[in-house]
Formats: structure tokens, sequence, C-alpha cells
């Protein structure tokens, strides 16, 4: 058994009481706080940015953040994320010119860092950078809403994924994001990934702590 992780993501929360919902999804078992970060230019979606992070650590945050950068460019923003908080900064390579810089910016600012590769980018984007990296997320739907579908080709894709990173030596956390649920949780484990990113199945469902628990229960299996 891998040592799972799940990180709920607070695009499906109530924004008008976002420390609130935060707070209930980790007393609830979640184990890091997935941020969605969207441009308007990246993705057609306008979300938050390094202001609200921070204002989530002053409420009293502590767990891990986990920031996904659906944005372009990039690196202005890794050092105001690094200094709000971050624990994890991962972004789409085809958003960054310099990708092996801004991986390189992540891990001075004191996070750690990762890429996102949408449904139709190649693993071959990370294959020269393996070795920066402490994250890898693939993403099971196309970024910019929560809600949508999960798409069944990525379990091909999380299975080389995990080959690539046990080849190469690193602890690197294998996160799925989008249409992870109860019924996508188990197949996507299978395949490969150990931290599962869960907005409208946690955020939509009545109690947290069932769903969470739910899914606990899954991984364990
Ligand atoms: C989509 C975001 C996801 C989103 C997932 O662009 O990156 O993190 O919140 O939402 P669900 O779990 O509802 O598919
Ligand atoms: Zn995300």
């Amino acid at each position: 058994k891998r040592d799972y992780k799940i990180a709920p993501s607070i695009l499906s929360a109530d924004f008008a009481r976002l420390g609130e919902e935060a707070d209930a999804v980790l007393a609830a078992g979640g184990d890091m706080i997935h941020f969605d970060v969207m441009d308007n230019h990246y993705v057609p979606n306008l979300t938050f940015g390094p202001m609200v992070c921070k204002a989530l650590r002053q409420y009293g945050i502590t767990a891990p953040i986990d920031v996904h950068l659906m944005v372009e460019p990039v690196d202005d923003l890794i050092e105001q994320f690094a200094e709000a908080g971050a624990s994890y900064i991962t972004f789409h390579p085809e958003a960054s010119r310099h990708v092996d810089r801004s991986l390189q910016l992540i891990e001075s600012a004191g996070c750690k860092a990762g890429l996102v590769l949408n449904p139709a980018s190649s693993l071959d984007l990370i294959k020269h950078v393996v070795q920066r990296l402490d994250m890898l997320l693939l993403m099971s739907v196309n970024p910019g809403f929560g809600g949508q579908k999960f798409i069944p080709a990525t379990l091909d894709k999380l299975r080389e994924a995990r080959a690539l990173i046990d080849a190469s030596g690193r602890d690197i956390r294998l996160e799925v994001d989008g249409g992870v649920n109860l019924e996508t949780l188990k197949s996507v484990a299978e395949a490969g990934a150990d931290t599962f990113v869960a907005g409208s199945a946690i955020f939509n469902a009545p109690d947290y702590a069932d769903v969470i628990g739910q899914m606990r229960q899954q991984l364990a299996e």
C-alpha cells in the first residue's frame, strides 16, 4: 500500500466561508488543501491568487497547501505564492517558456515543485526534468472547471507515469485531478496514483467526513 493523500480542492468550497470550509475538510480527514489558481488566460475561468492563500495561513490553516497554477506566465507568481505559504507549487509546462528555470525558482523559494500534464499532453514533457520534480499531477479533465467527468484514458497514462517515477528513484508524488469520486477513486489508485484531488465529490456532499472516510476505506481495501 502506498502513502495515500487526499487533497480536497477548495474550488468547490463556499468562497464566502473559505477559512471555515478549509478547516472543515481538514477536520474531516483531508491531508492537504488543493488550491486552484485560474487566470482567465491559460484557462477560461478566474479564481484566486496569493493573497487568498496568505489569508488561509493567517486564518490558521497549517496543513500543506498544494497550489495548482493554471496561469500564463508562471514565474512572477512563484515567489508570491512561496511568501503566501504555499507548500507545493505545480504548473503546466506549456505555460512556461523555460520549464527548468521555473522548477528551479520553486525550489529556491523553498517549496516543493511539480508539473501538471493536461489530458492530451505527453509524458515526454517531463522526461528531462524528472530530477527536479517532487510531484507530477495528471489532469483527468481539461483544466478550468470543477465537476467534470473523468477521462478514462488517464488510467493508462497513470500507469506509464508510475513506471517512470519508480525508475527515477526519486520520491515524487503522483497526483490525479478531475472527476475523482467514489466511483473512480479505486481505479486511479490501482493505476498508480498516490495523491487524489477531489472537489465536487467532497464539497457537494452533505457530510465531508463521510465521503472522505469512504474514500479512505476504498484505499485501504
Ligand atoms: C480543474 C481543477 C480541479 C477541480 C477538480 O481545473 O484543477 O482541481 O477542482 O474538481 P472535481 O473534483 O470536481 O472534478
Ligand atoms: Zn487542480
